[in-house]
């Protein structure tokens, strides 16, 4: 079971699929304009390449003339195979155990998990190791990543610091035994595989290599330091017996997308948290702890057997400090990372930043669960000014979450929307009297309350050039489903006749909304505006599959390569819109004719898509950055070889995949991995 591809969202709120529907039938109406937003951070880490600061390293990015954004050649869908002694040569899908670019690049494996951050002790690939060994070493499952020069003002593109998040754990190959027996001992190893590392990265003699020992390199895990910093740190909400001031707190959890902000630090996302958490004995969960996931057993992790931080029933509020963004200042090693209790607390999946006219920050962020929202956060000083006064510029402002409404048509545009504020004036909220301690720890209630619109599994979002916002809706099973399952909230429910909706009664089908689409949309104004409008970029889907023809536009309408379940999605300086994918059962079904996860490409005019990497079996693409030149990107494989449950059979783990290392089955473990990719002739990455 994927983790996020549960509903708890028992709200009659509209769902995009209802609005989308409705309004494509009104498609010929009139044109509104709307003025781009405000992107001054662009001229800060990541310029376009047309038009950035000189990179004291390496070539200057000089483009001369208007190029296609797109110059390679997609990754062939199919590739030949070759006779042997029993099987005639065949055509067949190009998904072997490996990483895949297009002809005249190159990829190979930087930084996997077990790595030392700096000097730490090597891999073990027995997974033999502690946790104080797995605390010096990279974490498991590779997520979000984002690349800082060295020295922020020079804007190196041959020296620097990659932040990289390490989501979740697979504790059948964290340990030697897999989860034959569980321990207090491998709570800590656990903990200690999950968070971020800060590695620092340097090229020399056109090869990239991990700078060991950095004095700048670490490891942040699910026991580091850390506080809250906002509205809501202190609050009564976020009180524990270890921490009675609310203020302080051990870890962070579940780290998936990430951002860089416009002043060098590094966002972290903290999306399923809710997993780690159970309770035993008789527990009576709260309403918002039902509404956050919290369950008896969450995802079997069975830490709250072990340590009483994750038993609910011994600490309700443990799991109330979890679901943040966390702000990292990757170029200074001893601070501490601050919790954004201003940013609300949901399963956040990525941060996009952009910057108001007036120089405020402004975050994007989905909350990726079926039927769940996307939110926006405005900061209520200017960046310098909070910088200056030695605070975040994430510390206050004011949260908002999207309405996405049918509307007036704007040109090619679809609808209209709105960002509701999630304030105590807003008398939605006010009518439930709630504090902006609630509201800010209980954001998705709150978004209940105002009439936020459902969303198919909001992942990353991403904020092109051009003041454009993206944002990959993955899939969704729940998507119109049937009352014929007991399980499902007869709320979550949408209209039959909107898109793509399931039309199987049973909880297990992955039919309906298979594929998932890229939602963008247009401020009114700059990046803090109150309205936008919007259209559907791209639905995703396979024409030729049978298998995937349910409900609306069910085979998409992708121009060019193929994909499904887009997730990790980023518009490089120049516009290239990357999209990653993350399919729960690859290769079957819906997706039986295509590769394993892939990277592809979109030309965000054209909406042409090429398919610049395929990952290795049963992998994850995920986290994707360049270099300021744009003749380095770094891209994350996660979970190659996942197996849909935890591995219980030692001997076994790499049944599925060897990648990276290859080793023979039974002598090492697949490694979620941070990949290196540039053009052979040095050139920017996509042309
Ligand atoms: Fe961590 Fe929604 O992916
Ligand atoms: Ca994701
Ligand atoms: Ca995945
Ligand atoms: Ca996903």
């Amino acid at each position: 079971m994927s983790p996020d591809d549960i509903d708890n969202n028992p709200t009659d709120n509209p769902a995009l699929a209802e609005i989308i529907e409705a309004h494509l039938s009104r498609r010929s109406l009139l044109k509104l304009g709307g003025a781009g937003a405000s992107l001054a951070f662009l001229s800060g880490f990541y310029a376009p390449s047309g038009v950035a600061a000189a990179p004291t390293g390496g070539r200057s990015p000089k483009r001369s003339g208007p190029t296609p954004l797109l110059g390679f050649a997609s990754v062939p869908l199919r590739v030949a195979k070759p006779a042997t002694a029993t099987e005639p040569a065949v055509t067949a899908i190009n998904n072997g155990d490996n990483v895949v670019v297009p002809v005249g690049y190159t990829a190979r494996v930087l930084y996997s998990w077990g790595d030392p951050v700096s000097d730490g002790p090597a891999f073990a690939f027995d997974a033999s190791q502690d946790w104080q060994a797995q605390s010096l070493q990279a974490g498991m499952h590779h997520d979000g990543i984002f690349f800082f020069p060295h020295n922020k003002k020079k804007l190196n593109s041959d020296h620097g610091l990659l932040c990289i998040n390490h989501e979740y754990v697979d504790q059948g190959l964290l340990f030697t035994d897999g989860m034959l027996t569980f321990t207090p001992e491998k709570v800590r190893k656990s903990l200690a595989a999950h968070g971020v590392s800060v590695i620092e990265v340097q090229r020399k003699n056109g090869n990239w290599s991990v700078v060991r020992p950095s004095d700048r390199a670490r490891r942040i895990t699910g026991s580091t330091p850390m506080k809250f910093v906002g509205p809501a740190a202190g609050s009564a909400l976020l009180k524990t017996t270890a921490d009675p001031t609310g203020t302080s707190v051990l870890g962070t959890l579940n780290n998936c997308g990430s951002g860089a902000s416009p002043w060098g630090t590094y966002v972290t996302c903290e999306e399923n948290f809710n997993g780690y958490f159970g309770w035993d004995q008789t527990y009576l969960r709260t309403p918002e702890q039902a509404r956050y996931g919290i369950t008896q057993t969450g995802f079997d992790y069975s830490w709250h057997v072990h340590d009483s931080r994750f038993n609910v029933r011994l600490n309700p509020n443990e799991s109330n400090r979890f679901g943040w963004m966390v702000e990292i200042d990757p170029y200074k090693p001893d601070s501490v990372p601050q919790k954004l209790t201003a940013l609300g607390r949901f399963k956040h999946e990525s941060a996009a930043f952009a910057t108001t006219s007036d120089g405020r920050a402004v975050v994007y962020s989905g909350d990726d669960e079926r039927n769940n929202y996307i939110y926006k956060f405005v900061g209520s000083v200017p960046i310098e000014q909070a910088l200056k006064q030695k605070v975040s510029p994430l510390a206050e402002g004011t949260l908002y979450v999207a309405r996405f409404d049918a509307g007036e048509p704007a040109g090619d545009d679809m609808g209209s929307g709105v960002w509701i504020p999630l304030t105590t004036t807003n008398p939605a909220l006010a009518a439930f009297n709630m504090t902006i301690d609630d509201i800010l720890v209980h954001a998705r209630v709150a978004a209940d309350r105002v009439g936020a619109t459902k969303m198919d599994r909001p992942e990353w979002v991403t904020v092109a050039p051009d003041g454009k916002v993206y944002a990959t809706l993955t899939n969704n099973s729940r998507r119109g489903h049937s009352t014929a399952d007991p399980a499902e909230n007869p709320n979550s429910i949408a209209d039959e006749a909107n898109p793509r909706v399931s039309t199987s009664a049973t909880s297990s089908s992955r039919r309906g909304n298979q594929y998932g689409s890229i939602v963008r949309w247009t401020e009114n104004g700059d990046a803090g505006a109150l309205t936008f409008s919007w259209d559907v970029f791209i639905f995703a889907g396979d024409p030729t599959n049978p298998a995937g023809l349910n409900g609306y536009l069910p085979g998409g309408n992708i121009n060019g390569a193929i994909f499904g379940s887009p997730d990790g999605i980023w518009a490089d300086p120049d516009g290239r819109i990357w999209i990653q994918t993350d399919m729960s059962v690859p290769g079957v079904g819906a997706y039986v004719n295509m590769p394993n996860a892939v990277m592809v490409a979109a030309d965000p005019n054209t909406k042409e898509v090429r398919r610049f990497l395929v990952g290795p079996k049963s992998c994850e693409v995920t986290g994707v950055c360049t270099t300021p030149d744009q003749r380095t990107m770094f891209v994350d494989i996660q979970h190659p070889g996942e197996s849909l449950t935890f591995l219980t059979t030692p001997g076994q783990e790499q049944a599925i995949s060897n990648w990276p290392d290859k080793r023979a089955l039974g002598q090492g473990r697949p490694r979620s991995s941070t990949v290196i990719v540039t053009k052979d002739d040095g050139g920017i990455i996509g042309t």
